[in-house]
């Protein structure tokens, strides 16, 4: 496999073409956005350590039967995926309540959501990613009816993953993002997962140990996201 031109750089990682027409190459930057990409930085070590953890989610995911479009970790900071058409929504699910959430609905963070709860935002910066409906998404056609149960769908499939992955290590996983994408007629899990595109706090103390360490200004964010991954039995070196 040969690493050719770039063909997209988005906030945080960027997208190679390769030889082969079916996959990408993926790397992992060190630049940090938050608030729709209103505030950038670089934090080093970062695109390592999240092309690292995402590495072993998309494994652990893997072995689960979710399949995404990780082919394998290339380097430190790339990765090999499959090419997706991506579908220009989030999914997000919320086990406990924080972030947007809490300030639409006047909920107090930290209360539990029982049964966790499931949105789409509309992909789109410029108009800092609207909350949208299923609705929404077939009349506009961002995606198909069956397209989008399916994602909701594996969006659940991975909270049940996920969720137990992470209170094993002492740690709460209180909300993510996922985006799909589709390969060959079938959707497939795209994009990352990592400590960027969720919210996990210590189980004890309520710590928080993601990207609102850089929204928040907490300090320490690479740190953190290695003691989640440490936590997890993935090794940094
Ligand atoms: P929110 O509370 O800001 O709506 O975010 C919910 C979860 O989704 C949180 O874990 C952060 C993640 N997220 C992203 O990764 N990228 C985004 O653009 C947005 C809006 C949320
Ligand atoms: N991922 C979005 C951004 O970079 C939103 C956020 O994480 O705050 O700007």
């Amino acid at each position: 496999m040969e690493k050719r031109e770039e063909l997209y750089s988005g906030k945080a990682k960027s997208v190679y073409k390769t030889d082969d027409p079916d996959l990408y190459v993926l790397q992992f930057r060190d630049d940090t956005s938050a608030f729709d990409g209103l505030r950038v930085e670089q934090l080093e070590d970062k695109g390592k350590v999240n092309n690292i953890f995402n590495a072993f989610i998309m494994e652990k995911l893997d072995q689960a039967g979710i399949k995404s479009h990780f082919v394998g970790r290339l380097s430190d900071t790339e990765s090999l995926v499959k090419k997706l058409d991506m579908i220009p929504v989030e999914c997000v699910v919320r086990n406990l309540a924080a972030g947007s959430i809490c300030k639409r609905f006047g909920i107090k963070e930290g209360m539990e959501i029982n049964p966790p709860t499931f949105e789409f935002f509309l992909k789109n910066d410029e108009l800092h990613d609207p909350m949208i409906n299923d609705y929404h998404i077939a009349s506009f056609g961002w995606a198909d009816p069956a397209h989008i149960e399916k994602m909701k769908e594996i969006t659940f499939r991975v909270n049940g993953v996920l969720k137990e992955l992470f209170l094993k290590a002492g740690m709460l996983l209180v909300d993510y993002k996922l985006e799909f994408g589709i390969y060959k007629g079938e959707i497939l899990l795209g994009d990352e997962f990592s400590p960027d595109g969720c919210r996990i706090w210590d189980k004890e103390t309520r710590k928080k140990m993601d990207k609102d360490r850089f929204r928040q200004e907490l300090g320490s964010v690479i740190e953190t996201y290695k003691e989640v991954g440490e936590r997890l039995g993935i090794s940094f070196s």
